[in-house]
């Protein structure tokens, strides 16, 4: 269960404005109260979400959740630090909400917790995992050609030639998902960057 089912919602505190011009510090400090908590219970609702892809097989050999623990078991196992290991669990997060554009998903979901190199890897997937298919849909394999010359384009070649083409084997043996929670909750603990920064922090 997630943090946030157990919040009781109707006899909570809350703001009186009707319109935000109209806020107090009174308001914002209930709601502020209410943000902080809030934001600790992301890795719950992550978790929650990735669990989705559970049993979506969309024509693959695996599932979706599977080629996920696959994809970060194999970067684990080749000992990638925790970043990348979440990053690898969570790249195809957006399969259910953005399927017409399911990597700016994922990078948007970790951006604040990761390097910019992990989470360009992570935004830009899609065209260097192509090269092993788009092909055969009538598209441009060398789509990842575009970004020739980019100071990432060989760490997010390298992401998809070792971790993420490679996991569709039904037979290897993933870590379960219980294996990768400690690192999600970990690396995201607290944002390394945030416009929000100044809300969580502690008084
Ligand atoms: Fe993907
Ligand atoms: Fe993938």
């Amino acid at each position: 269960m997630g943090v946030h089912e157990t919040i009781d919602h109707e006899n909570r505190e809350r703001a009186k404005f009707r319109e935000m011009k109209q806020g107090t510090a009174e308001d914002w400090a209930i709601i502020g109260g209410e943000y902080r908590a809030f934001a600790k219970g992301l890795p719950d609702r992550v978790l929650d979400h990735l669990k989705l892809l559970d049993g979506d097989f969309g024509g693959f050999p695996v599932d979706r959740l599977e080629h996920s623990l696959q994809t970060a078991t194999r970067a684990h196992r080749d000992g990638r630090d925790e970043q990348y290991v979440v990053m690898a669990l969570l790249h195809d997060i957006g399969d259910t909400l953005g399927s017409y554009n399911h990597p700016e998903v994922a990078a948007s979901i970790i951006k604040p917790f990761v390097s910019e190199e992990v989470h360009w890897i992570c935004q830009n997937h899609g065209a260097f995992q192509g090269y092993y298919y788009f092909h055969f849909l009538g598209m441009d394999q060398n789509a990842r050609d575009k970004f020739m010359g980019h100071p990432h384009y060989e760490a997010c070649r390298e992401f998809c030639e070792k971790y993420d083409q490679s996991a569709f084997d039904p037979d290897y043996d993933s870590e379960p998902l219980e294996f990768f929670e400690p690192m999600v909750r970990r690396v995201m603990e607290k944002p390394l960057a945030s416009m929000y920064a100044k809300a969580i922090a502690e008084e």
